[in-house]
Parts: structure tokens; sequence; C-alpha cells
């Protein structure tokens, strides 16, 4: 499936999902704030972050290349006071291609959206168009998660994500099964959504994403193919030191 359908069919899940994720944000909101000036979000989603953003009183035009995600954003933000909505530019666009006549003193590239893309040349066309819109001096936070050796291990796992209350009083339980392929550096991840009404019945949406896990090295070539000089990688976000598990958060400045 394209990246332009990949998340419509669960769009509607995400931020119950997503709920309680926050211990990212302050850091994003940190780093485009340092920068002090226009932002770019790429793979903006339903606008977890965006929010966030322009809520601390940054401009940010927010890309997003699923319509489902793109809608339910428009619709959530809608709830920001006017003066904080202003700040956001809504996109339907693909971040692999695309081209504003704006420069930006700061790209950001949150909760591993880059992942999806799986070639070398979607990764590097990304970085390239990255590099064109970033002021000089500018810099780019790429959100990666560090390959873990113990989980590569694993041929196949199968973990329980958990079970939620939907606003309808329903149940949403997830399931996971994820593979490895290391010849493509390529995870697969399956979650299944098993919907619970009252009487019992259930309905199944199975839905497949391919993941790329990228090394250190490889993420620190591209960036300087594309002119961004790697600052600093952490290992999580309260800026811990990056220790090849977990997550693998690059700052990169384009000189
Ligand atoms: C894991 S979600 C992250 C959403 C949001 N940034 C957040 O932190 O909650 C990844 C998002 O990237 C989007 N995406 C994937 N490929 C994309 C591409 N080529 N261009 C723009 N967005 C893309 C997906 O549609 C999805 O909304």
């Amino acid at each position: 499936m394209g990246l332009e359908k990949l998340y419509d069919p669960v769009a509607e899940f995400y931020d119950i999902e997503h709920d309680k994720m926050d211990c990212d944000i302050s850091f994003y909101v940190e780093e485009a704030g340092k920068a002090g000036g226009k932002v770019l979000e790429l793979g903006a989603g339903t606008g977890r972050v965006t929010q966030a953003l322009a809520k601390a009183g940054i401009e940010v035009t927010a890309v997003e290349i699923s319509k489902g995600m793109l809608d339910i954003a428009r619709k959530n933000s809608k709830s920001l006071p006017s003066e904080k909505k202003e700040l956001i530019t809504w996109v339907q666009g693909d971040m692999r291609d695309f081209s504003f006549d704006t420069k930006f003193s700061h790209v950001l590239i949150p909760f591993r959206s880059f992942q999806h893309l799986q070639t070398r040349d979607e990764q590097q066309s990304c970085l390239d168009c990255v590099s064109r819109h970033l002021e000089k001096g500018g810099s780019l936070v790429l959100s990666l998660f560090a390959p873990s050796y113990e989980r590569l291990a694993h041929k196949t796992m199968f973990n329980h994500l958990g079970t939620i209350e939907l606003p309808d009083g329903k149940t949403l339980s997830r399931t996971e099964r994820v593979t490895h392929d290391h010849v493509n550096q390529i995870v697969t991840v399956q979650w299944t959504y098993d919907v619970s009404d009252f009487n019992g019945d259930i309905k199944r949406k199975i839905w497949t994403f391919p993941m790329r896990y990228l090394w250190r090295f490889e993420t620190e070539l591209l960036l300087e193919n594309a002119g961004l000089e790697v600052e600093i990688i952490y290992g999580d976000y309260r800026r811990g030191e990056f220790n090849h598990d977990g997550e693998m958060l690059f700052v990169a400045r384009k000189h």
C-alpha cells in the first residue's frame, strides 16, 4: 500500500492510542524554540506535536500525506484559541518531494515518521528537500528508533498492546506481530484491532506497516550527503546519551 493511504484505515484510532504519549513534546518544542523562526514539521499526523508548537507561539507548516490523518488534525486544531490556530498551516504533501517558497529555521520529523520511507532514494530525496528548505544555520530534528540488538535477534515477536475504552463505551484491544527482515532492514509490524461491543460482538481490523531501521553511521552519511552536519545524537527525549537502544534523536545543522 502507498504511503498516501497507509494510515487512513486506522486514523480514527490514532489519538485514542496515543492519548498518553507526551514524553517527546517538550523536546520538540525546545528545539524549535531555540531556532527561533518558522518551523516545518514533516509527517504531522493528527497534530499531536503541531498543536504543542502552536501553543508555544511557534509558526508551523505541518505536512502530512494521509487525508484521514490530516482531516482529524484540522478538526483537532479547531479548539485552539484563534491566535494559536492561525500559527498553523496544514498541507497535504509528501516529505519525499515537496517545495515551498519559504525557508525555515527548523525542520522536525517526529516520532519515527521518516522510517516509513523504505529506500535510499526516498530517504535521500526527503533530506535533500529538508536541506533546501532550511535557512543557513537552521536545524533539523530527526527522530528514529535505535535498532535494538535484543529485539532484532527475534525473527518474530508477539505483544499485547493493551485494552482501551473507546468514547462510545466499546473496548479496543490491540495485539502486535513484528517480523524482522535483516537483509532489507525492514521491521514489518502487524497490529490487530479488536473492537468489542456490549454484546460481545467483535469487529476486527488488521493493519500492517513496514518500517525501515537505520544504523547510526548510515544516518549520519545520509544527513551529510544532504549538506546537514550532525551536532548530537540523543538516546531519549530528556537528552540522555545515545546508547544503541531506545531512541536515536539526531540534531543536525545546515552550514
Ligand atoms: C507515527 S505517525 C506520527 C504522527 C505525528 N508526527 C505524531 O508524532 O503523533 C507517522 C505519520 O507520518 C505520515 N507519513 C508517512 N509517510 C509520509 C510521507 N511520505 N510524507 C508525509 N507524511 C508521511 C503518516 O501518514 C503518519 O501520519
